[in-house]
């Protein structure tokens, strides 16, 4: 039990009991990618893998922080919280108390040994796992009772937003908190990031006798490095061109009339992808309300095609991990997350995951990159208290 681990680590770190453990699960998209920034629609499930937090709350500002996966303690008082500071990974945690009194939370110090269980630079938003077990943590020692509900929830997603773009620097979109703090065990979530509305799809493919594979390909994954923020920066200018307040207020049936107007070929492109992909997610929901999984299939492998020509974020091993599972009989494949790396998605028979394992992974070692990490998921649960 990870739970455990966490709680020893805080025991064996800071020589006292933690209050409790509380976690949060990584996420993968479905499809809806690079949609969430511009007000768009996108359809995430939660990962059975989570991140663990043991934490106990102090009485002053400070946020002392360990983590079985790095070396050392961080220690910071509240009050230097700020960008960039702390940096790397302490800045998901001590980001998040700073965030909340941002908001107007009257949350002070915290004491917090992680576990993170969701694999690192796979695209499978370990960031977001962890801010999200920490502001369930300080929400429940603090009293603010925000897990009760959806709105709540909605609240403490916006919080960890704040925190990454801020305090980590990461100008992300906020798809992953929200999965990690909403999505339903055997759903998916459909969420509209214009109203911050959300709907509970219905996702249970053993039932169908089907299986969500993740295909990590273990490239490198980031999304500080520049590119995310220039993909985001082109969406916003196009909208700025076209006089609306996001790409979202495109219609997919106007595209042909509209792109032309754009300044670039590139600022088309990078539209064209945002526009034609949340009409992708529309149609893949109702899709999946009719247990139509060729459609949904189709569907990912059209939204590959998109992130891979016109909105330029997919690499060689994302494309290689497709088109194997497509060649081992997958219904469809597509890259899923932030891209340059990170991880893609197949759907596949549930008796032909092994084999299309195998297939990846022999296109990965005939291709010369280092082996992918490839396993089956489900749809699982929202942040919570565990111990
Ligand atoms: C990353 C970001 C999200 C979202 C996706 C792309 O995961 O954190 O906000 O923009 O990329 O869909």
């Amino acid at each position: 039990m990870t739970a455990d681990h966490a709680a020893e680590l805080f025991r064996s770190t800071f020589g006292a009991e933690p209050s409790g453990v509380w976690s949060a699960p990584g996420r993968v998209n479905l499809i809806g990618e690079h949609t969430d920034y511009n007000g768009g629609l996108c359809l995430p499930i939660a990962l059975p893998q989570r991140t663990f937090a043991a934490v106990r709350r102090r009485d002053d500002d400070v946020v002392r922080v360990v983590s079985a996966q790095a070396d050392g303690l961080v220690e910071v008082s509240l009050g230097a919280v700020g960008p960039g500071n702390p940096s790397g990974w302490a800045a998901y945690v001590a980001g998040v108390p700073w965030s909340l009194r941002g908001a107007g939370y009257a949350v002070g110090g915290l004491d917090v040994a992680v576990d993170g269980r969701v694999p690192l630079g796979a695209g499978l938003s370990s960031s977001a796992a962890l801010e999200c077990a920490v502001v369930a943590a300080a929400s429940d020692l603090h009293d603010l009772g925000l897990l009760a509900s959806a709105s709540g929830r909605s609240t403490l997603a916006a919080v960890c937003v704040e925190a990454e773009n801020a305090v980590a620097q990461a100008p992300t979109g906020g798809m992953d908190q929200s999965a990690a703090l909403l999505a339903e065990e055997g759903h998916a979530l459909l969420l509209d990031c214009r109203d911050h509305s959300t709907e509970q799809v219905p996702f249970d493919l053993a039932a169908h006798g089907l299986a969500l594979l993740v295909m990590d390909t273990r490239a490198e994954h980031a999304l500080v490095d520049g590119q995310y923020a220039e993909r985001r920066d082109s969406c916003e200018q196009a909208a700025r061109e076209l006089d609306v307040a996001s790409l979202r207020e495109v219609s997919a049936d106007d595209l042909a009339e509209i792109l032309p107007t754009l300044s670039s070929d590139l600022l088309r492109r990078r539209a064209r992808h945002v526009v034609t992909e949340i009409e992708r997610v529309r149609q893949a929901v109702g899709a999946l309300r009719n247990d139509d999984f060729q459609a949904v299939g189709r569907l990912f492998l059209e939204s590959h095609a998109s992130m891979r020509d016109d909105f330029e974020i997919s690499v060689a091993e994302l494309d290689t991990a497709v088109d194997a599972a497509v060649r081992a009989g997958a219904l469809g494949a597509r890259m899923t997350g932030g891209g340059f790396g990170g991880s893609a998605i197949a759907l596949v028979q549930a008796d032909a995951a092994e084999a299309t394992i195998t297939a990846v992974e022999k296109a990965f070692a005939d291709s010369g990159f280092g082996a992918p990490d490839c396993f089956v998921v489900t749809a699982s649960g929202s942040a919570g208290r565990d111990a």
